[in-house]
């Protein structure tokens, strides 16, 4: 078992282990005390996991509220959808809300749980390696809106996040691979082992999800709200997330096509070094990820209307080197000669 505290506006524990789902309802007991949890999922995670998560709960009261799985119904229709069920239910503000699925369930029961009765509390269960690494902690949640991903979003820290690196055995080959756009990222921004975990091919999942969230931590921690250290984490998602709304790709494989936008970018502007791509593609194949081969000129007029645009600039996150993340502003203007 590993526990991480993070410690930002609010402070909670990461924990990961394998016994969480048999010992479920003694994890949540250390922070909730009350009867009643609802826990919001998605349809595939229902099929797979309900009644073994279900089986659990002793003495706590949990009804269930579950979503169509996919990106799609990341949106407010879904978000009204969840409150109405929950009044339904007769939910108070002091129930507990639990989102157990992947990042979009992750978001969205954030979202609900930051604006429903102005805040309730919630736990995270992730099952995908993409929530394991990076959606269930951080605080970000939020939903998608015309077209632009997550802008509509609030800051909302979980009570707990719980991963039990076992549900991971039932993910697809394509869900799995997916996780791995963060897990790149996260490994080509910090130096703390898990590059070299990676490159030996000899790692335990367990290992490889505590790097990633002490990297998640280390950026976070003096920036929950994302004004400077917290938004080299956006490392290939400034393209990234262009590339997976015109391309309809997953976002493992957007993030990582959006990295090697970023490379290229960093080498044009001569802050990149050329034999870093090479590097990184290196990676790529020996880890056998899918990314697309794309210029990342043809996504810059895409990019003004990403949310990350502020005071008529862009933030571009360059690498000068392995592990040397830097923040590039461009003003409109300048965005043409990139
Ligand atoms: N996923 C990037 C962040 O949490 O800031």
């Amino acid at each position: 078992m590993k526990t991480i505290r993070i410690d930002c506006k609010d402070s909670y524990d990461v924990i990961i282990s394998n016994d969480i789902l048999a010992n479920l309802e003694t994890y949540i007991r250390r922070v909730y005390k009350g009867k009643k949890a609802f826990i919001i999922t998605d349809n595939e995670v229902f099929s797979l996991h309900i009644d073994s998560l279900l089986s659990q709960f002793k003495e706590i009261d949990a009804r269930v509220i579950t979503i169509k799985s996919g990106e799609e119904t990341k949106n407010i229709d879904t978000v009204l959808d969840i409150i109405n069920k929950l009044m339904d239910y007769k939910v108070e503000k002091t129930d507990l809300l639990i989102s157990f699925g992947g990042g979009v369930i992750t978001d969205i029961t954030g979202f609900v749980a930051s604006i429903l009765f102005r805040g309730m509390n919630y736990i995270n269960i992730p099952t995908t390696l993409l929530a394991d690494v990076d959606a269930s902690v951080g605080g970000k949640c939020g939903v998608d809106y015309k077209n632009i991903k997550n802008v509509i979003g609030t800051f909302k820290e979980p009570l707990m996040v719980l991963i039990d690196p076992k549900f991971l055995l039932t993910l697809k080959k394509d869900e799995l691979k997916n996780g791995f756009g963060e897990v790149v990222k996260h490994a080509l921004i910090n130096d703390n082992g898990l590059l070299e975990n990676l490159n030996n091919g000899t790692f335990q999942v367990e290992d490889i999800i505590y790097l990633n969230i002490l990297t998640k931590y280390r950026f976070i921690k003096d920036d929950l709200y994302d004004n400077n250290e917290r938004m080299m984490l956006n490392f290939g998602h400034t393209f990234g997330h262009v590339i997976e709304l015109k391309h309809h790709v997953k976002h493992g494989v957007a993030v990582l096509s959006g990295i090697l936008c970023a490379l290229d970018l960093g080498i044009n502007l001569k802050v990149t070094d050329i034999s870093l791509k090479n590097q990184v593609l290196d990676i790529y194949k020996k880890l056998n990820l899918d990314y697309l081969e794309v210029n990342y000129k043809d996504y810059l007029e895409l990019i003004k209307t990403d949310k990350k645009n502020r005071d008529g600039s862009l933030n571009f996150i360059l690498l000068t080197d392995l592990y040397k993340p830097i923040i590039y502003k461009v003003m409109g203007d300048e965005l043409w000669t990139l």
